[in-house]
């Protein structure tokens, strides 16, 4: 008897296991749990659970946008009690509804972007007590109530970005304490106010690019004392004080991008020893002052690009000459000779982007002191022959963008000229030209085997 009840249980879970709807693929995904996927398209109601496993692990339905499905979710999840991923995306979802994920207690991960949910309610999310990652990203909320997330009491990510969002209700994240990561970018939120951070201190990540914030309250950042990556891109900030960041010491990444920042103030980021990438690009920078950089003794990467500078002072750079390893100034008016102090300095340097700078040569020795550049971008100068560039024996370039300039004609025999034997060594392998030398050639890209290998884009444009 027990014998035959076993046997019948197997088969019951055997012939449930290879039920799947019929547009949509059932396999075991790379961490090995059984997944749903439904990328087909123009799905319309009801979801067919019905013929779906119902240990599924993983459902994703995800059309693509061409395709998509007209979808509702009601409370249909109770019978997945394994289920701990969900994806449905450009399904024009309305919203979300009565607590549909009640009773789904193994729900660790939602993604609900590209939809039409107008607003959050207080009863959405309500039984979600272990979801970790809640993306709602491509939608249209305008208003959130108060404490709308408060039974989400695990979660780590939360993801609002490119919605309608213009305010941010007080106790909006209450008992989010365990939240790491918020993004609240592609918003017209306009203001900030600190308090609301109250709830959620152990943030590392904070994103609020094109929120159209015009100042932000430093307050903010004693709140969120613990960032370690900020992106405050794309906004009108104007100013920033000297002493505005001091309390964001753990601070690794920081992109004010895009801003209306006239000038980097004396010492600004001396707080931030840990900093790394620093992007100040398309502000109205037209000064740097020597003492700008600072403390940031560890700093990789610098993007100062598209600003109004006129000048670069070298002592600017000394706390970050040993670390530095990617420089950015393109579309600045600098002279190349300042540009050869600077790098004179940055002797580890391995990337430089001096773009959109109406260079007309690269003298000879420029790189000398920059054994280490692998990648550097020289698209829309003025340069009309690249013998200098392919003289300066010193560096091996992997990727080197010479687009928008003024090449009249490419000499094939110039350029293997310039390194002889690699050029040779690697035309036997796998020098490959993907376009022909022809006056007219658009595109052309070299990759070679050996140590030199370079990419050459719209050369003879
Ligand atoms: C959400 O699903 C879409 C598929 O439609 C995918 O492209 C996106 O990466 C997912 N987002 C997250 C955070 O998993
Ligand atoms: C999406 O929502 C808007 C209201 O914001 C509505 O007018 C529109 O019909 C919805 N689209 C679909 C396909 O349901
Ligand atoms: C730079 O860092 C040192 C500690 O290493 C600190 O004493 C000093 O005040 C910092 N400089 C500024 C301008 O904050
Ligand atoms: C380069 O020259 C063009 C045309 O003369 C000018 O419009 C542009 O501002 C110059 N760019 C820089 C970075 O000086
Ligand atoms: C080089 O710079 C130009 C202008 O800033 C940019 O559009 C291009 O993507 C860069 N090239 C590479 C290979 O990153």
């Amino acid at each position: 008897m027990l014998f035959q009840v076993t046997i019948f249980l197997y088969l019951l879970h055997s012939s449930a296991s290879v039920m799947c709807p019929y547009m949509c693929e059932c396999a075991l995904d790379d961490r090995g749990r059984y997944e749903i996927v439904c990328r087909r398209g123009d799905m319309a109601n009801p979801i067919p659970i019905g013929q779906m496993d119902l240990g599924t692990e993983v459902l994703k339905i995800v059309p693509s946008e061409e395709n998509p499905n007209h979808l509702t979710i009601g409370p249909i999840f109770q019978q997945f009690q394994h289920l701990e991923e969900l994806h449905i995306t450009n399904s024009f979802i309305p919203a979300i509804g009565f607590h549909p994920f009640w009773g789904v207690p193994s729900l660790r991960y939602l993604n609900l972007t590209h939809n039409n949910i107008t607003s959050l309610l207080d009863y959405n999310f309500k039984g979600m007590m272990n979801l970790q990652e809640l993306y709602l990203d491509f939608n249209k909320i305008e208003s959130i109530p108060s404490s709308v997330f408060m039974h989400l009491s695990d979660l780590r990510v939360l993801s609002l970005a490119h919605n309608r969002i213009s305010k941010l209700a007080p106790r909006l994240f209450l008992k989010l304490s365990k939240l790491k990561s918020l993004d609240l970018s592609y918003n017209d939120i306009v203001e900030i106010n600190p308090e609301i951070f109250k709830d959620i201190q152990e943030l590392k990540t904070f994103k609020c690019r094109s929120c159209g914030l015009e100042n932000i309250n430093p307050m903010m950042y004693s709140i969120l004392a613990d960032l370690i990556y900020l992106d405050l891109g794309y906004n009108q900030l104007k100013y920033l004080l000297a002493d505005e960041l001091e309390d964001l010491k753990k601070l690794e990444t920081l992109l004010l991008d895009g801003n209306h920042f006239p000038v980097i103030l004396e010492k600004s980021f001396s707080s931030q020893f840990k900093l790394q990438v620093l992007c100040l690009k398309r502000n109205r920078l037209a000064k740097v002052t020597t003492t700008a950089f600072t403390n940031l003794t560890n700093l990789i990467e610098l993007d100062i690009s598209y600003n109004k500078l006129d000048r670069l002072e070298v002592a600017s750079f000394d706390p970050i000459e040993n670390s530095l390893r990617d420089l950015k100034i393109s579309g600045n008016n600098i002279q190349l000779s300042d540009v050869k102090n600077v790098l004179d300095k940055l002797v580890k340097l391995k990337a430089l982007s001096i773009a959109d700078m109406n260079y007309t040569d690269i003298p000879k020795g420029l790189f000398k002191m920059n054994p280490h550049l692998q990648f550097l971008n020289l698209s829309g100068n003025n340069l009309q022959d690249i013998h200098n560039l392919l003289y300066q024996s010193n560096i091996k370039l992997t990727h080197l963008d010479l687009s928008r300039n003024k090449f009249k004609g490419f000499d094939e025999k110039s350029y293997i000229m310039s390194e002889p034997k690699n050029i040779h060594k690697a035309a036997k392998n796998s020098f490959a030209l993907q376009s022909s030398m022809g006056k007219n050639a658009e595109y052309a890209v070299f990759i070679a085997s050996s140590s030199i290998s370079y990419l050459l884009e719209a050369l003879l444009t």
